[in-house]
């Protein structure tokens, strides 16, 4: 399936499709953004947090928690990022991403013993919760009668599948494993994202960042957002976005340079996303990349690990039966990303 990415004499990537060549000398610079600029995001972009005064208390209490216990701890990212475009926000951009894939990941590496920060776009997929939410023929609402003799609810079910949910939920919960902290601007979830993850440092390399959000490539500073909603008499909207700049370097090796760091990368082309995802590996020095396409990215995903080889190192697919019983991928994901963070603990004790 690479065959259609071709590389001429000169070392210029062609793709089959009308992207734009991409040259070797860009792709092997690494790349990580200054603090400077860092700095200069968060003030032309202030996160206008919206969250309970002792957010960062908690991460803090958490890791130290479960760090004293011995645990590994991972933060994923999961849900896509908006961009307002006025300060008092009407309208905005979105991302694609409904958080199956980072609420599904969160189940399993529970599973597995981590403890979980769990970094969501409001009102996306949660963990547990997304088995009621996905149904196909019922509606959550279906499985509660109201019982008049015990002036209570009742719950109809004999689904096996969420009775071990809701077993996982209660065990998970009464285990402290899952913080969750949510965003919704691309300024909020950076701003969180820093602090979090330099609140994981403690952890050296049993922390895990884990980023499945889809974040905003562009966004509109503050000094450009009008105060209030933008009025459609004016004519044709023109917007010039900026480029946020690539926080994924700076998380690697300043944020938390010991942690495990699985990012993910979703593209339309196929011909494009070999180069895209190794290219992560070589500029941000992610251990792990996760390729997916938009046009079947919950059965069939590709890991990178070496930004050197011609090919993916390995696929994973689901299988007819498994998407027939919506069986996750992420199952297999999470086993894979499991023991190569045990290997790197190994390696980085
Ligand atoms: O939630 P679902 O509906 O299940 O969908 C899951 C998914 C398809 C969104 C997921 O599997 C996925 O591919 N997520 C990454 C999407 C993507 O490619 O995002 P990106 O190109 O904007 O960023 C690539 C990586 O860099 C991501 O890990 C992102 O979190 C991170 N990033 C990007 C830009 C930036 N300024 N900072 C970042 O940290």
């Amino acid at each position: 399936p690479m065959a259609d990415r071709k590389r001429s004499a000169s070392g210029i990537l062609r793709t089959s499709s009308q992207h734009t060549p991409i040259t070797d000398a860009v792709a092997a610079a690494p790349y990580i953004v200054e603090e400077e600029v860092v700095k200069e995001f968060f003030t032309v972009a202030p996160s206008g947090l919206v969250q309970p005064e002792d957010t960062l208390d908690r991460v803090t209490q958490f890791v130290h928690d479960h760090v004293a216990r011995g645990n590994r701890v991972v933060i994923i990212t999961s849900g896509g990022t908006t961009v307002p475009l006025e300060k008092n926000t009407v309208r905005f951009l979105d991302n694609f991403s409904g958080g199956g894939r980072g609420s599904a990941s969160v189940e399993y590496f529970i599973e597995s013993g981590y403890a979980v920060i769990f970094l969501h776009r409001k009102n996306s997929l949660q963990p547990y919760q997304r088995h009621f939410m996905l149904l196909k023929d019922d509606q959550f609402l279906d499985y509660l009668q109201w019982d008049d003799n015990i002036n209570s609810i009742k719950v109809q079910s004999d689904n096996q599948k969420i009775k071990t949910m809701l077993q996982r939920y209660h065990k998970a919960k009464s285990e402290h494993k899952l913080l969750k902290i949510s965003f919704s601007t691309i300024h909020e979830y950076l701003y969180l994202l820093k602090e979090v993850s330099e609140r994981i440092r403690v952890a050296k390399s049993a922390g895990l960042v884990y980023v499945a959000a889809a974040v905003s490539d562009f966004y509109l500073p503050s000094a450009k957002m009008v105060e209030h909603k933008i009025q459609s008499i004016k004519g044709p909207l023109d917007l010039t976005l900026d480029p946020v700049p690539k926080m994924l370097g700076a998380l690697k090796h300043h944020w938390v340079p010991r942690a495990f760091v699985v990012s993910f990368k979703l593209e339309t082309d196929y011909s494009i996303l070999h180069y895209k995802a190794t290219q992560s590996l070589e500029r941000y020095g992610h251990h792990l990349v996760i390729g997916n396409l938009l046009q079947n990215y919950r059965n069939e995903v590709f890991l990178y690990d070496d930004a050197k080889s011609s090919e993916p190192t390995s696929r994973m697919t689901r299988s007819e039966e498994e998407m027939k019983s919506n069986a996750d991928l992420e199952k297999e994901i999470i086993d894979q990303v499991v023991s190569r963070h045990t290997l790197h603990i190994e390696l980085n004790q």
